[in-house]
């Protein structure tokens, strides 16, 4: 049967080569090397499935957080940070999402929080927090050791990825904002949880938390550093001395800062 489709072609060469390598070429050694490359993509795909569902699982735990972790992943991804801090760590909600990033980018990971909590969130993942460093200090006061701190530790002192979740208080955000930005990189993403606080709180789910008034003080912060002002439960984008700056209401507001070195 093939011989005949092939002396049927014999008089349009194009036609013919067409053929026979569709029939020798592609079936033979496409199809085979086709079928080894889906297989090695599978291991990798499962495992970026395994983490989506864990952090889809954390986001169902519905906790004062939880609408923003998927964000959250997403914006450290996108960074491809070289370090990795966070400030206000309590049970672990937020660090153990960028812990998940973390392994997936390979970055070393610090978290700062005045409690010392490091050991409760470490038994609760032994695996993500093998290459964690948390350290029990007041954030400010922490922030002038920095650089030794990191020259200590083998880490580069630039932080790409800093994720600020502690008192929310106006002061205490000032103060953060103060000590820690000029420890970022040129390029760096900041986020900033509690950005839009209330007595109540709205999920995107509908359902509602328990929080309190802080006055506007994280979002107050972050405006005047910025020279902005955002209506803080209302969805915010735009630009503002050299930052993309995206506020979403929810949950107690969540604020990222980008920006990028020209
Ligand atoms: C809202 S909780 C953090 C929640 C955490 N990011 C999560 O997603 O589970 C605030 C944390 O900030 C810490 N904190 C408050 N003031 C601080 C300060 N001055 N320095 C460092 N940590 C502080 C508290 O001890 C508390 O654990």
């Amino acid at each position: 049967m093939a011989r005949s489709k092939a002396m049927q072609l014999a008089g349009d060469p194009a036609a013919l080569a067409r053929y026979l390598f569709r029939k020798h070429i592609y079936r033979r050694l496409y199809v085979p090397l086709n079928n080894a490359l889906r297989e090695a993509l599978a291991k990798p795909e499962a495992a970026v499935d395994a983490t989506f569902g864990a952090i889809r699982a954390r986001t169902r735990r519905r906790s004062d957080i939880s609408d923003h972790l998927p964000l959250l992943y997403r914006e450290t991804i996108a960074r491809r940070p070289k370090l990795m801090v966070e400030l206000g760590t309590r049970g672990g909600e937020s660090t153990l999402v960028l812990l998940t990033a973390a392994k997936a980018l390979d970055a070393p990971m610090v978290s700062v929080d005045i409690d010392d909590v490091g050991a409760t969130v470490k038994q609760k993942e032994p695996d993500l927090t093998a290459r964690w460093r948390f350290v029990q200090a007041d954030d400010v006061g922490f922030a002038a050791q920095f650089p030794a701190w990191c020259a200590q530790h083998g880490l580069p002192d630039a932080i790409d990825l800093l994720f600020i979740d502690t008192s929310h208080l106006y002061q205490h955000t000032v103060e953060e904002i103060a000590a820690w930005f000029p420890r970022l990189a040129p390029s760096a993403t900041v986020m900033f949880h509690d950005t839009a606080m209330g007595e109540y709180y709205r999920r995107a789910d509908g359902t509602i938390g328990r929080g309190w008034d802080n006055d506007r003080g994280v979002i107050r912060a972050i405006e005047e550093a910025l020279g902005v002002r955002i209506d803080e439960f209302s969805p915010f984008r735009g630009t503002a001395r050299g930052w993309i700056v995206e506020h979403h209401p929810l949950c107690n507001g969540f604020t990222v800062l980008r920006r990028d070195a020209a």
